[in-house]
């Protein structure tokens, strides 16, 4: 007898799509009938222009926000059957997010913002401090793990970031512009730590505007108007 393997296809989507605002004078078409099926260690790039609604699509697929129509299934669980309190754990256990923009707690330092999601996961305070020095060495940070993030500058700001996204060590990470902001030398030093991430059988989605960054990804899709098409 062979162990049950978990599903190949971590994220599906059905003709998924968003609309704010609905019936307002507001109303905005965010994101139409997007199909999609990524697999357990895909590293996707998603490019779009400004306002084609990438973000929206990884609010969804992060579960930070729910669809208008269609569906979405994360690692085979339907999560329209979820609750919040599911959702919440789905999150967890599942995704880590690097945000356009980094979101780290100003007032704490770089360890105490890397270390944050575990107190969710319940892990005792020693263990936390030394999964998030971890983390930090695997970004190359040891050195800034005392200061806070006025204090890093904006590559190292993102690395925290990113070193935040990594420590549940979650099967998928999903990365809104995570080069954005940092010179190219650094950028290349976040992309292979994403390489390093799929090869050991992480699903990365990453959103760009840059066609340079997208190259590294296996997968290329580009968003329209909402529209989602796979680039040949
Ligand atoms: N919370 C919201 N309420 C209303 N409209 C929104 C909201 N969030 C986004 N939108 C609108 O939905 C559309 C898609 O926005 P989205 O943030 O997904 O774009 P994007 O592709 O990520 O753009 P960018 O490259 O600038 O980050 C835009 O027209 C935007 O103004
Ligand atoms: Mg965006």
């Amino acid at each position: 007898m062979t162990t049950p393997q978990p599903p190949a296809v971590v994220i599906r989507t059905h003709g998924l799509g968003k609309v704010y605002s609905p019936g307002t004078e507001a109303e905005v078409v965010a994101l139409k009938g997007v199909d999609l099926s990524i697999g357990r260690g895909d590293f996707v790039a998603i490019m779009g222009p400004s306002g084609s609604g990438k973000s929206t699509l990884m609010n969804l697929i992060g579960c930070l926000d729910t669809p208008s129509s269609g569906r979405y299934e994360c690692d085979g669980v339907d999560v329209s059957t979820l609750d919040k309190e599911d959702l919440a754990a789905l999150r967890r256990d599942k995704i880590g997010f690097v945000f356009q923009g980094f979101n780290l707690l100003p007032r704490m330092s770089a360890l105490e913002n890397v270390a944050m999601p575990l107190g969710y996961a319940q892990v005792p305070p020693a263990e936390r401090l030394r999964l998030a020095q971890e983390a930090l060495d695997a970004v190359g940070l040891s050195a800034r793990s005392g200061h806070r993030p006025s204090e890093l500058s904006g590559g190292q700001q993102q690395r925290v970031a990113i070193a935040r996204a990594l420590i549940n060590k979650p099967p998928i990470l999903l990365a809104d512009e995570p080069t954005g902001a940092l010179d190219s030398k650094t950028g290349e030093e976040i992309l292979s730590l994403f390489k390093r991430l799929r090869d050991e059988d992480h699903t990365v989605i990453l959103i760009t505007h840059d066609a340079e960054v997208a190259a590294h990804a296996d997968r290329i899709y580009v968003m329209h108007d909402g529209e989602l098409h796979e680039r040949p």
